[in-house]
């Protein structure tokens, strides 16, 4: 196969996953291995930010060897290195970005910082197939749910607006709670997804937040996650719940009230999203909606999607369920889409933070 230049290689270890991966110039995936920390945070129902960084520091070398390998290529072939500069759990960040800046500076190579949204927001382009990568259009809108994220943005030759965010927490961060409520293993949130395709949806058990006419629009999950919590403990006081954890290895034993419960509540948290791109829709025209995150692999937000995509005509781009959660082929793709609008690097991409704006 002939290699399209540049060859980038992508770090990301924003959170709790090692990746690296290498992209060439037309977006193919030559290589994209995650190294998954879940089992070592697992005993703490939820990521310890120092264990994290830990990790990332004794995955890299297995990591980052696998990845060349699969490519087939040495790190002296590689043009470019793009890491994830933020946002993300600072001590991860620093890991990634020292191992990535001595890699360019002992090389000599192109050193990129990349958002870790930016990433995301490409990743429904790319080709599971190891084919190049689709053209994004030079404006689209952006979808990103995940852990962290709610967003709905607008990207215009590598530039990126925010249109509308969540006000509290995060959709995919609902679904774990929920989900850790009932005690199951993190991450919850796709375990609530299989359990609710289960269950039964009520349309009235829970309210989507009201925007009003004029109001600029916003997510809000905060109050579902309430709902959800409470509506639980109400199955506790009617004995359908014990209160202990219920068994996500014996699925059959789980009632079915507590499997009706989730499904509204999935309802609900997918009807908030769809609610909003309507609204938007209404107020400025979507042509592309390019879907991506980590929850972006949720089930009925899929199948609801493709059903309004059709409905509005709009061009959906679904990102593969191999990159829809933290990646680092997202990354190096990232930084190939910003090379390509002649987007360059200013010396404050070699800092990390917890918080960045889009530059
Ligand atoms: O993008 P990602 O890997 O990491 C972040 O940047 O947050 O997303 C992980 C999040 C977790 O909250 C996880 O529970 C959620 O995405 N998630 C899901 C599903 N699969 C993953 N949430 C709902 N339904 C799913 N099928
Ligand atoms: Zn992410």
């Amino acid at each position: 196969m002939n290699l399209a230049r540049p060859l980038i290689l992508g770090i990301e270890t924003s959170c709790d996953d090692t990746g690296c991966s290498v992209v060439d110039g037309t977006g193919r995936v030559l290589s994209s291995v995650v190294s998954s920390q879940l089992s070592v945070h697992r005993p703490f129902g939820g990521v310890v930010p120092e264990i994290a960084s830990r990790e990332h520091l004794s995955n890299w070398p297995a990591v980052s060897r696998e990845a060349l390998e699969a490519a087939h290529i040495a790190m002296w072939d590689i043009d470019a290195v793009a890491v994830t500069r933020g946002p993300g759990l600072v001590g991860c960040l620093l890991v990634g970005m020292s191992i990535g800046r001595a890699i360019a500076h002992g090389l000599g190579r192109r050193f990129h910082g990349v958002h870790h949204l930016e990433g995301h927001i490409y990743s429904p382009f790319l080709s599971a197939r190891g084919e190049p990568a689709e053209r994004a259009p030079e404006r689209f809108h952006a979808l990103v749910v995940s852990g962290g994220h709610t967003s709905l943005l607008e990207v215009e030759r590598a530039d990126v607006f925010s249109m509308v965010e969540t006000r509290d927490d995060a959709f995919g961060e609902v679904f774990d709670k929920v989900g850790k409520r009932l005690g199951l293993p993190y991450p919850q949130g796709p375990k609530v997804d299989e359990l609710a395709e289960r269950g039964t949806a009520s349309k009235v058990m829970f309210r989507v937040p009201a925007v009003k006419q004029r109001q600029a629009l916003y997510f809000s999950y905060s109050g579902l996650k309430s709902q959800a919590l409470r509506e639980i403990q109400t199955l506790e006081h009617r004995g359908v719940l014990t209160g202990e954890a219920i068994s996500y290895d014996r699925p059959d034993e789980i009632p079915q009230p507590v499997l009706d419960l989730l499904a509204s509540f999935r309802y609900s948290a997918v009807r908030q999203l769809l609610d909003r791109l309507r609204r938007h829709q209404d107020r400025r025209s979507i042509r592309t909606l390019a879907v991506s995150g980590g929850a972006a692999a949720n089930r009925l937000l899929r199948r609801e999607l493709i059903r309004w995509a059709e409905e509005a005509r709009v061009n959906l781009r679904l990102v593969p369920l191999v990159y829809s959660g933290d990646n680092a082929a997202m990354i190096a793709f990232a930084a190939l889409m910003r090379g390509l609008y002649g987007k360059s690097d200013d010396p404050s991409h070699l800092q990390v933070a917890s918080r960045i704006p889009f530059v």
